[in-house]
């Protein structure tokens, strides 16, 4: 069993999906969570509330993570609250599908801004708690399939995954012995923001996945994220994990 007892985690983007369930997992090893969302303020006051039933702590952090004065204020949040953070998971992910020949300098700037900038200013904002950390302090960053797939309507989001997985491995290098960095690359899992790519969709993906036999879930992400976040990834470093079934190794 993963005890993550006496740490304190905080994950982006946890009021919906992937970050909601990476969020629980966490929680439930042990770890009080810092929960930060944008809009869904309802929904990120629920998950607070099973958070807190299962005996953690639960802080909730309105927080647009493309602004990096609001990643400086949710950062002097944690430290002001908790004076610890020991796990970092940068999950959120904007972007629209559409073709990069009919993308605007603003829309490619925006994407990077959210998808890869911020993982950086997160880092770098946290970094002082984070070697802080009694241990290993663990980061994880969630990408997808466009990082090294070609992708319909994908391309500016996968190049944003690409450059994410980069900044991952070029932050391990640089930060070396103080903390862990890796990141999770999700398979297609349905969610808010998926849901519109239509039933085909998810049934092509689980029909390619060699092990499973049912959809991939968010919580099989949240299954990675928490060994990425727990002493058993100690020596794993700088390192993409695909979990996806075996669906993009799968030959046609
Ligand atoms: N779903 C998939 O198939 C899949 C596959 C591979 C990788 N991924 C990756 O997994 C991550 C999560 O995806 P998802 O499908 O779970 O998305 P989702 O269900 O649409 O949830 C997105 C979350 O991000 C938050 N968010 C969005 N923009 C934000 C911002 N600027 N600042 C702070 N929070 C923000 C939302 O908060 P509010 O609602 O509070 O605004 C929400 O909690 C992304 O990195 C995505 O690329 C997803």
């Amino acid at each position: 069993m993963i005890d993550l007892g006496g740490r304190v985690a905080l994950v982006t983007g946890s009021s919906r999906g992937i970050g909601r369930a990476c969020a629980l997992r966490l929680a439930q090893a042990g770890c009080d969570l810092v929960l930060n969302y944008l809009n869904s303020g309802v929904e990120a006051r629920q998950l607070a509330e099973e958070v807190r039933q299962m005996g953690r702590r639960a802080a909730l952090v309105k927080a647009d993570v493309s602004e990096p004065e609001d990643i400086e204020a949710m950062l002097a949040f944690v430290q002001n609250q908790f004076a610890q953070l020991d796990i970092l998971v940068s999950n959120v992910a904007t972007g629209a599908f559409r073709p990069l020949l009919s993308t605007s300098t603003q829309q490619f700037n925006s994407v990077m801004g959210t998808n890869v900038m911020a993982m950086l200013h997160l880092v770098r904002g946290a970094l002082p708690l984070l070697e802080r950390s009694q241990g290993r302090a663990k980061v994880v960053a969630i990408s997808s399939h466009g990082s090294d797939q070609a992708l319909s309507h994908y391309g500016l989001i996968g190049a944003s995954k690409a450059a994410l997985e980069a900044l991952t491995r070029h932050l391990a290098l640089e930060i070396q012995q103080k903390v862990n960095l890796n990141v999770v690359l999700a398979g297609l899992v349905e969610t808010d923001s998926t849901r519109m790519l239509g039933t085909e969709a998810f049934r092509a993906h689980t029909s390619r996945m060699m092990v499973g036999g049912r959809p991939l879930q968010a919580d099989d992400v949240a299954n990675a994220v928490l060994f990425l976040c727990s002493p058993l990834s100690d020596l794993v470093q700088g390192q993409t994990l695909v979990v996806d079934g075996g669906a993009g190794i799968h030959g046609s």
